[in-house]
């Protein structure tokens, strides 16, 4: 019996759906729904989007999630109504971006679809997930500075990443937006397509990546993650014991005879 929590439990900040992939495992979709804010996100919606995404990676019958907003907003930041009044130690008692360590702790991959603004914790939370398709509509940034404080769920570190230490310093500290094509070719984004489309293209990419072998899927995103963490020594000996470990599949030996064999393999997911 699969877990679906996520189609029971009645969200208010946001909207959960299956999404059908003929003969594939389904994608989970997770739509943030405060348009009346440009989807701000608050306590209640952060804990909504972290509990919907481990329920969708418990479910055997889903292979990969997308997250999006709407076509005006993926989101403009942390909601700073919820945040003006607060000092230092409610901020620390809180601990709110606790909860965002657990995104980084799902197994499947995660897809963010992007378009309209994605600012400050909206940018944080469309680089927490695995890729990024965005539309040729949406806005990057990191505007912290101009609330007179810094990216707090993971800017400084993953905009560095993705864009390099030259173009994360521009934004961070200048608070200015980027465009699609502009990140697209500095390396946050996946692909830039047609605002009317990038639904359906991020649902069209979970759709691939549902058809490919579920267990192969996780470790490859667990390598690739690890690579932010390690040297490239210890690096190279975790993947390595990774792609051993995936001998013990029975996908791997289906995939290998299947091709010896010159047909399409049938994955179990095992
Ligand atoms: C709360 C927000 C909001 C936010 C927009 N709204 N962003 N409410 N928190 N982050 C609300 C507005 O108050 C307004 O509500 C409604 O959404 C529409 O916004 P407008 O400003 O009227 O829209 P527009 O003129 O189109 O301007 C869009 C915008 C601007 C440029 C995106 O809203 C803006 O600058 N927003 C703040 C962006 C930001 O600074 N983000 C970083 C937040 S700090 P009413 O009721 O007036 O209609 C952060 C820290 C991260 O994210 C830490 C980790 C989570």
């Amino acid at each position: 019996m699969s877990d679906k929590n996520h189609l029971t439990k009645p969200y208010n900040n946001i909207l959960v759906s299956e999404v059908e992939n003929k003969g594939a495992l389904m994608t989970g979709l997770i739509q943030l729904n405060r348009p009346d804010v440009l989807n701000a996100l608050n306590i209640d919606l952060m804990i909504e989007v972290v509990e919907a995404l481990e329920s969708f990676d418990k479910d055997p019958e889903i292979g990969c999630m997308v997250l999006t907003g709407n076509k005006k907003a993926f989101a403009a930041g942390a909601d700073i109504k919820e945040m003006a009044e607060a000092g230092a130690i409610e901020m620390l008692l809180r601990d709110q971006f606790a909860r965002w360590d657990r995104i980084r702790k799902i197994k499947k991959p995660v897809i963010a679809a992007v378009s309209g603004f994605a600012l400050g914790g909206g940018c944080e939370l469309a680089m927490s997930c695995d890729m990024i398709v965005a539309s040729e509509s949406a806005r990057f940034g990191q505007p912290e500075i101009n609330l007179g404080v810094t990216p707090g769920a993971g800017g400084t570190q993953r905009l560095t990443k993705a864009i390099g230490k030259a173009r994360a310093m521009e934004m961070i500290l200048t608070g200015k937006m980027m465009g699609a094509a502009e990140m697209f070719e500095a390396g946050l984004v996946t692909k830039v397509v047609d605002t009317d489309l990038y639904l359906d293209e991020a649902l069209e990419l979970s759709r691939e990546i549902c058809t490919k072998p579920t267990v192969a899927v996780q470790i490859a995103k667990e390598s690739i993650l690890k690579s932010f963490d390690l040297t490239i020594e210890s690096g190279l000996e975790f993947e390595r014991k990774n792609f051993y470990l995936l001998f013990a599949t029975e996908d791997k030996s289906e995939g290998m005879k299947a091709f010896v064999e010159k047909r399409k393999a049938q994955w179990k997911g095992k």
